[in-house]
């Protein structure tokens, strides 16, 4: 089910991502080159905030250690074995709204 994060105005620009709460959980949201992706914000590694990270050649990278995560796929760029969960993502009448 599609559940309200944010208005469209509150997304990052292009190259940066996000965080956003929804209940108990936070998701990043990341611009890449113009395309919004949404996946969970815990880095696998050890917990970092994937959303206070920024996007450099279409992956997030984590602002903790640098491992990278691509927003689309969820998978890492050092191993596609290891991913991180995404959510599909919308925009409707100015409201983000991300399926959880
Ligand atoms: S916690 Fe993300 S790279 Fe270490």
């Amino acid at each position: 089910m599609f559940v309200r994060i944010a208005s469209q105005s509150e997304l990052p620009p292009a190259g940066e991502a996000k965080e956003f709460s929804q209940g108990d959980q936070v998701i990043c949201v990341a611009n890449v080159n113009g395309t919004i992706a949404a996946m969970d914000n815990v880095c696998l590694h050890m917990g970092g905030p994937l959303g206070q990270g920024l996007v450099e050649r279409n992956k997030v990278v984590c602002p903790w250690h640098g491992w990278q995560w691509d927003p689309k796929t969820g998978k890492a760029g050092h191993s596609s074995e290891v991913s991180v969960a995404v959510y599909p993502i919308k925009i409707e009448n100015g409201d983000v709204l991300v399926d959880i």
